[in-house]
């Protein structure tokens, strides 16, 4: 039994009969390798998709998630995830990451952990993208990226 069993089952995820397999596989090591920070923590996680690990974080006990993904259509997906318990500690946000984090930062919110999963590749000014995330004050950063092992520094 692995925690994404229930996905191949979803609307956004019909005909991709391995999103199962391929999601509980990375659900063992960013969400089960930090079980105990995330319990009770209160989680901010970018480039949510269609809020899936803003899920699996919920399902992990999570006080509370909120999830910034730039396309809406994406986010309405977020409401075939079967759990309404875990759905309703999940705060689905429309908008672009840079906006979300600085939104937050205006606010002198703070997060306990920050989930950064597949977007590295997606945008240009890494650096500033962790100087921001500092001001939110995580205890833990999580990234599900890939270092480019090679002599030159490369991004
Ligand atoms: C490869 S998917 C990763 C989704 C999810 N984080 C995961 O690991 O399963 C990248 C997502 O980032 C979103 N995205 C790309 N650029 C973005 C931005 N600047 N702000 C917010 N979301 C963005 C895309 O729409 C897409 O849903």
């Amino acid at each position: 039994m692995g925690f994404f069993d229930f996905i191949d089952d979803l609307p956004h995820y019909a005909g991709r009969s391995t999103a199962s397999k391929r999601m509980n596989c990375h659900h063992d090591f960013l969400i089960n390798d930090f079980a105990n920070d995330i319990a009770g923590a209160k989680v901010l996680d970018l480039a949510s998709h269609d809020g899936r690990w803003c899920y699996g974080f919920a399902g992990a006990g999570a006080a509370s998630v909120v999830g910034i993904e730039a396309r809406p259509e994406l986010v309405t997906e977020f409401s075939n995830y079967p759990d309404p318990a875990l759905r309703a500690k999940v705060d689905m946000r429309v908008g672009y990451l840079f906006d979300g984090i600085r939104a937050e930062i205006a606010k002198g919110e703070t997060y306990d952990v920050i989930g950064i999963f597949g977007i590295l590749y997606h945008i240009m000014d890494h650096f500033s993208l962790f100087q921001l995330l500092r001001e939110l004050k995580p205890r833990l950063v999580i990234v599900d990226s890939e270092f480019v092992m090679r002599d030159n520094a490369t991004i």
